[in-house]
């Protein structure tokens, strides 16, 4: 495992943490092959029920590495598959992921963001597109996610001018869930995750499933898939584990089957 990404198991919390501080966690080859091979190991454990992305109090990142790409000229950016090739783990990993923002979150440290089943933001994160402002756009699905996080209209104004969002402005925009104190921000991440993670695992990846399929089909189609999720989940020990501890008025003891 590279040096730029460390990890760490929590109970069954994965921590995953981007450090290269020289560079404000600019995110280079070496940073996303480690970030894909960290969820790999963590997506092969069975004892591992969610995952927890962090970065350094500064950033969490703050964007692709422009010094590495800048000479990139078309074929070599289309040969190389440059993004697809080593970005888009994230999008396949099944298990649930919280990102814990403090600093900056730009470009595709932004989208990377994006990626993650919901993102916390420390009191003093950043988050933008600035990608406009070194004559290029988003190219890691900011143009696609930030649209359905924000809405068209801040959208466009984040993408256009650049500018950066406060984590105050990213809540009330719908693109963070919770706004935390920097010094609490990882500690409420873990105990989050950790809750998380006492649940059903199986019922938490149908959930994901369900919930990432009204980001990607019209509600009718959305809401059928759901539906069908919902009636495999009564053949989940844990659904029955569930629904006779309530009845029984006790804690449910989820074997994750
Ligand atoms: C490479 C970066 C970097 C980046 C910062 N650094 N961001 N290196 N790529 N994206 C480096 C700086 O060059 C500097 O290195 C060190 O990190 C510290 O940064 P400073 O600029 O000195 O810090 P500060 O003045 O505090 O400003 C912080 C900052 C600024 C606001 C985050 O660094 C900045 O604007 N960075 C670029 C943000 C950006 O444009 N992101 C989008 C990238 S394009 P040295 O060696 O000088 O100390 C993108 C495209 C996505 O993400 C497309 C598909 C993925």
């Amino acid at each position: 495992m590279s040096q730029v990404i460390l990890t760490e198991s929590q109970g069954r919390v994965g921590l995953i943490r981007i450090h290269r501080p020289e560079a404000m966690n600019a995110l280079n080859d070496a940073v996303m092959d480690g970030l894909s091979a960290a969820l790999d190991q963590f997506e092969a454990n069975p004892d591992i029920a969610c995952v927890v992305l962090t970065g350094i109090e500064k950033a969490f990142a703050a964007g692709a590495d422009i010094a590495a790409m800048r000479n990139l000229d078309f074929a070599q950016a289309y040969s190389s598959d440059f993004i697809s090739r080593n970005w888009e783990r994230l999008l396949t990993f099944r298990k649930p992921v919280i990102a814990a923002v403090s600093g900056y979150a730009l470009g595709g440290g932004c989208e990377l963001a994006m990626m993650c089943d919901m993102v916390f933001a420390a009191e003093n994160a950043r988050f933008g597109q600035p990608e406009i402002k070194i004559g290029t756009l988003p190219g890691a699905g900011g143009t696609q996610r930030l649209p359905r996080a924000v809405g068209k209209a801040l959208a466009m104004d984040l993408c256009m001018t650049g500018r950066f969002m406060d984590a105050q402005e990213a809540l009330r925009a719908g693109l963070v869930s919770r706004v935390l104190p920097a010094d609490k921000l990882l500690e409420e991440a873990l105990a989050v995750a950790q809750a998380i993670s006492n649940q059903s695992l199986p019922a938490l990846m149908m959930l994901k499933e369900s919930v990432n399929r009204a980001y990607e089909s019209p509600l009718s189609e959305g809401l059928k898939f759901e539906r069908r999720m919902l009636h495999a989940s009564f053949s989940l020990q844990d659904q029955k584990e569930g629904m006779n501890a309530f009845v029984e008025k006790r804690t449910p003891n989820f074997t994750h089957k």
